[in-house]
């Protein structure tokens, strides 16, 4: 980290000294305050619930610029990433730090290829589940089950089994969601097809039976290679910073990147991307456009409860770049597959214009996120609606797991352990029951 030269003096009303504390300046963005020894110097702890000023860690790996609305793996802006790149060299940058040269990049495929079957015991564990139990429930246990069929790989001390256990996640990942997707519809699961790519395997674990040949669409298979990079990282957000708390006690990565599955759940988080089309849907039953109007005084109506899912995001001031992207492959997918005409996607382009330009959302600035489209493409694919968290886990392992290996080689790492500030009853003393 590097020393920035000014410092930050804190002061205090009551006449307690002054406290200077030390600056450090990132290579781009916000400086930070280094507060690590105002306890020790003060007694007092910082209180930012919700992390709205709090810099969790340093990281090389992600940048955001919220007001720009930029996103950049590595320095490399999203939407090159995302239109010269495919999800195997974006995984290869997030987790080393370049882009691959083709013999990396063949290697590293090769790799990942070499690890995309599951141990076979995990579908007798799978069938422990209800058949119409949510996948993402499904998910949350396979992940965090992973770490009892691969002991080898679950001694974060070692940065080998840091490695394959990386290389393990990522590949895995679409075998358990297609395995998931099997079980909820009571298809024989397909195993996975070594001569396929990434995008493509995914697809036929998915689509395919033992019945009849599958061939993968490639437009599909780009689309869906490219929703992967769109959700590939996204710096501290609250499944990151989750896998990266998770881990930071020792715990084993495949427990780490299930806790990070089950915080990604939420419908503030990824669950949003379900919980968008759900909205749509509902709309569409409504009355679909003629009813966007009376939907969004109801969402503008803070004693409503309704939220416009797929807006707004904590970092993001300006419009997500990966929603921009997203909406061109949604445009694509669907022109493909002859769906130009697609209701739901005709209600979502009049809710972001309406909302585009209602005061409401302006002055809040709020703006399309990665959610707000990326139903509608999944959709088109073929993807069922509570499956699409799923596949937002799936890209995700990669930033997860990039970030949970850099957490582990950085020397200032230490467990995770927020403080809190107690509101609660002072000491007191327990009275027998029957005076209670
Ligand atoms: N619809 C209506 N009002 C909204 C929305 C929305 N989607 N998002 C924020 N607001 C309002 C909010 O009520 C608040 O208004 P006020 O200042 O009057 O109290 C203001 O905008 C600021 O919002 P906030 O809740 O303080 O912002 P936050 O940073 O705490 O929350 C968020 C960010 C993403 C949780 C929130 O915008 C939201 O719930 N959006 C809908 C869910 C969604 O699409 N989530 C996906 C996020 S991106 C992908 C991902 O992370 O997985």
């Amino acid at each position: 980290m590097k020393l920035a030269d000014n410092k930050a003096t804190l002061s205090f009303s009551n006449g307690s000294p002054s406290v200077d504390l030390p600056v450090y300046q990132g290579n781009v963005g916000p400086d930070v305050v280094d507060i690590r020894k105002l306890y020790a110097q003060t007694g007092m702890f910082t209180y930012d619930p919700g992390f709205l000023s709090t810099a969790s860690c340093q990281s090389a790996i992600t940048y955001i610029d919220g007001d720009k609305g930029e996103l950049l793996y590595r320095g490399y802006p999203i939407e090159q990433l995302a239109t010269n790149c495919d999800f195997m060299e974006t995984c290869h940058l997030l987790l080393y730090g370049e882009l691959p040269n083709p013999t990396q990049k063949a290697d590293f495929t090769k790799l990942v290829t070499n690890h995309t079957m599951v141990n076979e015991q995990m579908q007798f564990f799978l069938r422990g589940f209800r058949r119409d139990a949510h996948p993402m429930a499904i998910m949350t246990g396979l992940v965090g089950a992973l770490s009892a069929f691969y002991h080898d790989s679950t001694d974060i001390t070692n940065p080998q089994h840091r490695e394959i256990a990386a290389i393990r996640l990522i590949a895995k990942m679409p075998t358990l969601v297609a395995m998931a997707y099997k079980y909820t519809i009571g298809q024989p699961y397909m195993y996975p097809k070594n001569n396929l790519s990434y995008a493509g395997n995914f697809l036929h674990m998915m689509f395919a039976t033992p019945c009849e040949e599958y061939v993968v669409s490639p437009v599909l298979e780009r689309a869906l290679d490219r929703i992967f990079t769109l959700h590939a990282d996204h710096e501290q957000n609250a499944s990151t910073s989750t896998v990266r708390l998770c881990g930071s006690s020792g715990t084993n990565p495949f427990a780490a990147i299930a806790a990070g599955v089950a915080c990604l759940w939420g419908p503030a988080h990824g669950g949003a991307n379900e919980a968008c089309l759900n909205m749509l849907t509902d709309i569409q039953k409504m009355g679909g456009v003629a009813k966007v109007g009376e939907f969004m005084e109801k969402v503008k109506d803070k004693n409503s409860g309704v939220k416009l899912m797929g807006f707004g995001h904590r970092v993001y001031k300006n419009y997500d770049p990966r929603a921009k992207l997203m909406q061109e492959t949604c445009k694509e997918v669907l022109a493909e597959l002859g769906l130009e005409n697609d209701p739901l996607f005709k209600l979502a382009m009049a809710l972001e214009k309406i909302a585009l330009e209602d005061d409401y959302f302006v002055s809040r600035k709020l703006y399309p996120n990665v959610d707000f489209y990326s139903g509608i493409v999944q959709r088109a694919i073929g993807i069922p609606t509570p499956l699409f968290t799923a596949v937002f886990a799936l890209a995700r392992t990669s930033g997860w797991i990039a970030q949970l290996n850099e957490m582990i080689g950085d020397p200032e790492y230490k467990i995770g352990r927020p403080r809190q500030l107690f509101t609660g009853s002072e000491k007191r003393d327990v009275k027998p029951i029957a005076t209670r």
